[in-house]
């Protein structure tokens, strides 16, 4: 079928697959991958590149999907969160379930890739420094202590259960 004048067609490896796609011109990554691609762990919040829910790997590195138009990554590899526990959780992933840190879990695929991808690109990376890297990615229900209990796990710096956070903590 020709294609429109506000379409084009990309190809890129999403997950490790091959994938030829026709898209519009002004079409997000994020829209791509949710709508024709069925990857709903990326997920839409601020939209304006805020927040970190919708992040994806693009050729490894870490980047919020809303601010990418899927023209412009035309011939990337993105992986997504989905595509990165295909077989296995992954380490990150595992971390934050053991730490049960989450609340309503929104955030947490694009948190756990970030996380991955910081602790593989610098396997020495120290808590405080992961806290660096996920200053981006946001929570809405405020579990950041479960979260830095995950991210300790991940450098390897604890395996003790999450703190018990109180309601009034959680909402002060
Ligand atoms: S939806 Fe992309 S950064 Fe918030
Ligand atoms: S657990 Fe709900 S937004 Fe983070």
């Amino acid at each position: 079928m020709p294609l429109e004048d506000d379409e084009i067609e990309v190809h890129l490896g999403i997950d490790g697959h091959e994938r030829t796609m026709t898209v519009r011109t002004d079409e997000t990554l994020l829209e791509s991958l949710r709508e024709r691609c069925d990857r709903t762990s990326v997920r839409y919040s601020c939209g304006i590149g805020v927040c970190g829910t919708c992040t994806v790997l693009v050729d490894g590195d870490a980047k919020s999907s809303c601010l990418l138009l899927t023209a412009m990554v035309a011939g990337s590899d993105v992986t997504t969160p989905e595509g990165s526990a295909e077989e296995a959780l992954t380490t990150a992933q595992r971390a934050f379930v053991e730490a049960s840190a989450f609340q309503c879990s929104y955030c947490i695929p694009g948190m756990a890739l970030a996380a991955q991808a910081a602790r593989e690109r610098d396997p020495g990376i120290t808590v405080d420094e992961l806290c660096d890297e996920l200053a981006g990615n946001l929570c809405r229900c405020g579990s950041y202590p479960q979260i830095r209990a995950a991210l300790e796990r991940l450098v390897g710096e604890s395996t003790s259960p999450a703190p018990a956070v109180t309601f009034e903590e959680l909402t002060s």
